[in-house]
């Protein structure tokens, strides 16, 4: 139990950490150029930044890189034996899939958002709270399925989606908070 959820936190981490800091360091220029689509609304909004989607897949990585880092010394964490992210170049493409991918689905989910007619920084309970998840193992899954497959079994997977919207929430009541977030969610 207490490994399924482990290992769960350790491959999300680099998927996690994204949303968080395009937050802290997101703003400028929207992605979307402030255009607006037929339907007269934004494709994706001012929330979604070219420097929002740098920042958060470079911190992504880089903490991935220090897990790396960790397991080249270390196998274990608290007497758990640690995933991998498997062997280098590899797991470069792993961490960028998990980071990258982490913020494309949020993207996705900020243009669904805009056609269904919400506002920048509406609440799309769930959504806001998975669509992260979804990016980043759909983004992993197309460039390495094999490490998938293998890392995220089905105990692993259900982990994630159980414990994703708690520490979601957290965070982002602490970004509220703090004043990076606009909204609480
Ligand atoms: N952010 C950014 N670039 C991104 C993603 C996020 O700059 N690619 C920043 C924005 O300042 C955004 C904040 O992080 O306001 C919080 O992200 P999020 O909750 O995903 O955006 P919302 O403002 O809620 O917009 P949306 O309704 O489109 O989700
Ligand atoms: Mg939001």
């Amino acid at each position: 139990m207490i490994e399924i959820l482990l290992t769960a936190l350790w491959l999300m981490l680099p998927a996690y950490i994204p949303n968080s800091t395009a937050a802290v360091f997101g703003g400028g220029r929207p992605l979307d150029g402030g255009k607006t689509l037929k339907d007269g609304r934004r494709i994706l909004g001012d929330g979604k930044t070219l420097r929002g989607l740098i920042a958060g897949t470079v911190c992504g990585m880089l903490l991935g890189l220090l897990q790396m880092y960790y397991m080249s010394r270390q196998t274990t964490i608290f007497g758990i034996e640690l995933p991998s992210f498997g062997e280098m170049p590899g797991a470069l493409v792993v961490i960028f899939a998990l980071a990258f991918g982490a913020l494309l689905g949020d993207l996705s989910m900020s243009f669904f958002k805009r056609r269904l007619g919400l506002k920048r920084g509406a609440p799309l309970p769930g959504v806001d709270q998975l669509d992260f998840v979804l990016g980043a193992w759909v983004l992993t899954y197309i460039v390495a399925p094999s490490w998938f497959t293998a890392n995220f079994t089905f105990y692993v997977a259900l982990a994630v989606i159980l414990i994703t919207p708690l520490l979601h929430v957290s965070t982002n009541v602490v970004g509220y908070l703090i004043g990076v977030k606009k909204e609480p969610w």
